[in-house]
């Protein structure tokens, strides 16, 4: 019996224009081995949309989002366009509207794609950041503007609800790993809200007697993340630290390109959005170099999230087969197309036995 899932796509702007269309062809084709269809809408919401609209995305863009299982996207950023207007427009209001309070970013070593670091020891470790709260809050001001005495507040708000339910899902996917969970900190400097998150996810991980809890200073724990990584199972951290330590974690294992991400509501009250860490790349946008892979990566942990555990893997053991046997894009040191390197994973999936 075939499963159809309600999939709403944004390519967005840039590469996310080559990178999206390219993973969709390699999620049918894997879907077709597993018995799953996506019926998708494609959305025309980002830049351009911006530019002849003034908005980001429609008036009920979040309502007819809302309308889907899952979201699919690209990238969205344009030099045209301010990032914090593109940013606000359009990712945060779907993370808060869809209280996708996780932000799940695996880091993991790929044979065929270097990592700058000098060891081979392979990487396996995800990030889970939380996604709702902490820094990035509206509430702040400025004053006094143009004077001398001009000042900027913004605080950052902690709600123990917020970071029970991320050191929870943390927690979780340690227990089912290594059962190592490392949380991110700063409260010898932060001295309200950072030992506020320390007491919480404490109380939470001790919830779970096979995770052993460890609480890093965050400047430690970067440099940890690049001196050690393999040591490393789950990181929980904040918004802010937890985006900075993922971008770190990214680059540590090789491209950006590479790297994929789930803005996740766990609870599946609202539908959950997967895309790549990479921006819209406006260097190399138009010129099918894009590597396609974070993406596709992106897919995979979409088919995760809807019950396709299988399928998933499947997937991902094309990705990592096709880099194997030698393609790759030019960001990974390879000389494929993005069009070469996605003919190289549909090859890998129709290969594969099925998982
Ligand atoms: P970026 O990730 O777009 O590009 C950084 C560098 O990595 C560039 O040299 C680019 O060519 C390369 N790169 C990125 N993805 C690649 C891929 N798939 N294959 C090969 N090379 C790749 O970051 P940047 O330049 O800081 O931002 C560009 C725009 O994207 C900005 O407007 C920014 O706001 C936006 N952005 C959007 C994100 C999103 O939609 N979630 C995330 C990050 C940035
Ligand atoms: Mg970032």
């Amino acid at each position: 019996m075939s499963q159809t899932h309600s999939i709403a796509v944004i390519a967005g702007d840039g590469i996310g224009q080559e990178v999206v269309p390219a993973a969709i062809e390699c999620l049918d084709r894997v879907a077709g081995i597993y018995g799953i269809s996506f019926d998708y809408e494609h959305l025309d919401w980002g830049s351009d949309y911006y530019l002849r609209h003034g908005r980001m995305m429609p008036d009920n863009g979040l309502e007819r989002l809302g309308r889907h299982e899952a979201i699919f996207l690209g990238a969205v950023g344009s030099p045209e366009i301010p990032d914090a207007e593109t940013l606000w427009g359009l990712l945060i209001p779907i993370r808060r509207e869809f209280q996708q309070y996780i932000n799940l970013r695996p880091v993991k070593t790929l044979d065929g794609v270097a990592s700058p670091l000098a060891s081979r020891e392979p990487i396996d470790l995800l990030i889970v950041r939380e996604n709702n709260e902490g820094e990035y809050s509206e509430i702040g001001g400025r004053m006094f503007r143009g004077l001398p005495q001009e000042a900027a507040v913004q605080e950052t708000v902690f709600t123990r609800m917020g970071i029970t339910r991320a050191a929870h899902f943390a927690a979780k996917l340690a227990a089912s790993r290594r059962g190592l969970l490392t949380s991110a900190t700063k409260s010898n400097g932060i001295i309200h809200t950072m030992p506020f998150w320390d007491e919480v996810v404490a109380q939470t991980a001790a919830e779970y007697p096979g995770v052993q809890l460890s609480s890093e200073l965050v400047d430690a724990l970067a440099a940890h993340l690049v001196l050690k990584p393999w040591t490393l199972d789950v990181i929980v951290a904040s918004n802010l630290l937890g985006d900075i330590l993922s971008d770190l974690g990214s680059a540590v294992t090789g491209s950006i390109g590479v790297a994929p991400s789930a803005n996740l509501n766990p609870e599946r009250q609202f539908p959950s959005l997967f895309e790549p860490v990479h921006g819209s790349a406006p260097d190399i946008a138009g010129q099918g170099l894009a590597n396609p892979l974070g993406q596709i990566w992106s897919g995979a942990m979409m088919l995760e999230h809807l019950g396709h555990a299988a399928a998933a893997s499947h997937l991902q053991l094309a990705f990592e087969e096709a880099l194997r046997a030698g393609a790759g894009t030019r960001d990974v040191g390879g000389t494929s197309s993005t069009r070469e390197f996605t003919d190289a994973v549909l090859r890998q999936i129709d290969i594969l036995p099925r998982q």
